[in-house]
């Protein structure tokens, strides 16, 4: 781009067009382009646009220059297809990031924001998603250290990877708004207290908090859930066994029948739902099998609740089916709230309760603190999630124009909060690659860092911490890991084991 020394101002033909172009404002500046189909005009047009901006505002231009990595251009020949430009100005250093100007056509509905592909001016950070989702702490790491707010064009999103930003940015729910209207998440399983903010939120989560406060977890569920672990042990065989699937699935699938009140129905019934859910929020490629998979879970779940509906409304418990009912909410919302209850509360605990006791298992000298009491069978469950966070990242929609250090935030940009990279910041835990039962996890934000905190902690750390675990290592009289095949463990939004083989006798 040439810079002439001396500084001309735009004619008044070349104001009027820059106007009338479809362009938009970035930085203060006007950044416009014409209409036309072909997509190498387009950009010959936005370059000429910033060569009128450089000599007539040049520290303008410059602070574009610097923070600009990727210009948007809206077509009027199609509103619905957005173009994204990336290269057109040098990115922000990243290392390795010198890649070639770049046209790249984003379909909105393959998002869960349909505005989502509007993109700060984070710098860009590409990722290779089936390696980062075998491993994504080395990736992780290395935009923590480079660029902890970084453009991954792969998701389509803007990534929160520091433990301080995330935690201060959840928190400003005016900026990050889990209100995401358009979302897969509204439209797939209904309007739930997740993707609603302030007293929206708050009206839905104290009208649940009776069935999940600390108190009613003492003196309700802990009881039940022994009862649940007892009776699953005893139905374990001695030998070759895999624990997700012999222990872990059914143990989570019973409790959270108990806590949701849809003791109707079977423990995989509860499983496979909550995976159709799970598979369905993340389906931005709209695959259909994936979305038809979900449509079956939720109407199976609805199904549930309508056979159960009569005997809770004359005989209401203090599962979440009956306070939600005695709250007086709108049935519409009772049920999007038992649905966000299952498709959170069963696989995380699953894999948690996997994920801990192949960890200790593989760790035996802690797992003797454990056994000799030096540390709690809760803090090697809240150094496991730290250390491996079954839900490794919470979506956000920008809600107003915002700015963090260098990088400003576009109205419904989508951000995500990656939980799983702040529980491995280095900034907060030392050796954070480590699993370490003697460190302090109080900083870790394993069940969230501002008002969506987890619903269901106390109850799975109940769950986790005072039944699982505890119960499984004292009735144990064999338990080791087999090694005729491996551990599988995957996933970034979320993580864990997908099977745990072991040798088993109790
Ligand atoms: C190891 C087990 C679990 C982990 C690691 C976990 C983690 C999380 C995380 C990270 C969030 C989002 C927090 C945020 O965005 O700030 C969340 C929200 C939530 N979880 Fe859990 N969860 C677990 C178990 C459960 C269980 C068993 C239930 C069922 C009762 C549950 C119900 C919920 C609900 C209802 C929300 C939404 C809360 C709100 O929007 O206010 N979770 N969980």
């Amino acid at each position: 781009m040439s810079r002439g020394s001396s500084v001309k101002r735009p004619s008044l033909t070349e104001k009027i067009e820059l106007w009338l172009s479809n362009g938009r404002v970035i930085d203060g500046l006007w950044i416009g382009s014409f209409l036309s189909d072909d997509p190498e005009r387009i950009l010959q047009r936005v370059e000429a646009a910033l060569r009128l901006i450089e000599p007539s505002a040049p520290l303008h231009y410059q602070r574009v220059k610097k923070s600009l990595s990727r210009i948007w251009v809206q077509l009027a020949f199609a509103a619905s297809i957005r173009l994204v430009v990336t290269g057109l100005m040098p990115p922000v250093p990243i290392a390795g990031d010198r890649r070639r100007r770049r046209i790249s056509l984003v379909w909105p509905g393959g998002n869960e924001n349909p505005g989502a592909a509007v993109l700060s001016t984070a710098p860009r950070i590409d990722i290779d998603p089936g390696t980062f989702w075998a491993d994504p702490y080395p990736m992780l790491a290395k935009m923590r250290q480079e660029a902890p707010i970084a453009f991954v064009p792969q998701l389509g999103s803007t990534l929160l990877t520091s433990r301080d930003d995330i935690s201060i940015s959840e928190k400003q729910i005016d900026v990050f708004s889990s209100h995401q209207p358009a979302g897969l998440m509204n439209r797939l399983m209904g309007h739930n207290m997740m993707r609603k903010d302030g007293e929206a939120h708050q009206v839905e989560r104290r009208a649940m908090f009776p069935t999940v406060s600390p108190k009613t977890v003492k003196a309700h569920w802990t009881a039940l859930f022994q009862a649940h672990a007892d009776r699953i042990i005893d139905g374990i065989g001695p030998g070759r066994i895999d624990f997700m699937r012999d222990f872990a699935l059914p143990f989570s699938g019973e409790c959270l029948k108990s806590i949701t009140g849809l003791t109707n129905i079977g423990f995989e019934d509860m499983d496979a739902w909550s995976q159709g859910m799970i598979e369905g929020i993340a389906n931005y490629a709209g695959d259909p099998a994936v979305e038809a998979r979900c449509h079956a879970a939720t109407a199976g779940i609805d199904a549930a609740i309508d056979d159960i509906l009569p005997v809770m409304r004359k005989h209401p418990d203090q599962s979440i089916l009956g306070v939600l009912l005695a709250s007086g909410m709108p049935m519409e919302s009772v049920r999007a709230n038992v649905k966000l209850a299952i498709s959170g509360g069963q696989n995380e605990p699953r894999k948690a309760i996997a994920g801990t006791v192949w960890a200790l298992l593989s760790h035996p000298d802690q797992l003797d603190l454990v056994l000799r009491g030096e540390v709690s069978w809760l803090q090697a469950f809240e150094e496991y999630a730290r250390w491996i966070s079954p839900i490794g990242m919470s979506p956000r929609r920008i809600a107003k124009p915002w700015s963090i250090r260098d990088v400003s935030f576009e109205l419904d940009e989508r951000v995500f909060l990656m939980f799983g990279s702040a529980n491995r910041d280095e900034k907060h835990f030392e050796r954070a690659d480590e699993f370490d039962v003697r460190r302090d996890t109080t900083r870790s934000v394993a069940f969230g860092a501002g008002p969506h905190f987890c619903a269901g902690a106390f109850a799975s750390r109940a769950m986790i911490a005072d039944v699982a675990l505890p119960t499984l290592f004292a009735r144990a009289k064999r338990f080791e890991i087999a090694d005729d095949e491996p551990v599988r463990i995957g996933g970034w939004a979320f993580r864990g084991l997908q099977n745990l083989p072991v040798k088993w006798r109790h």
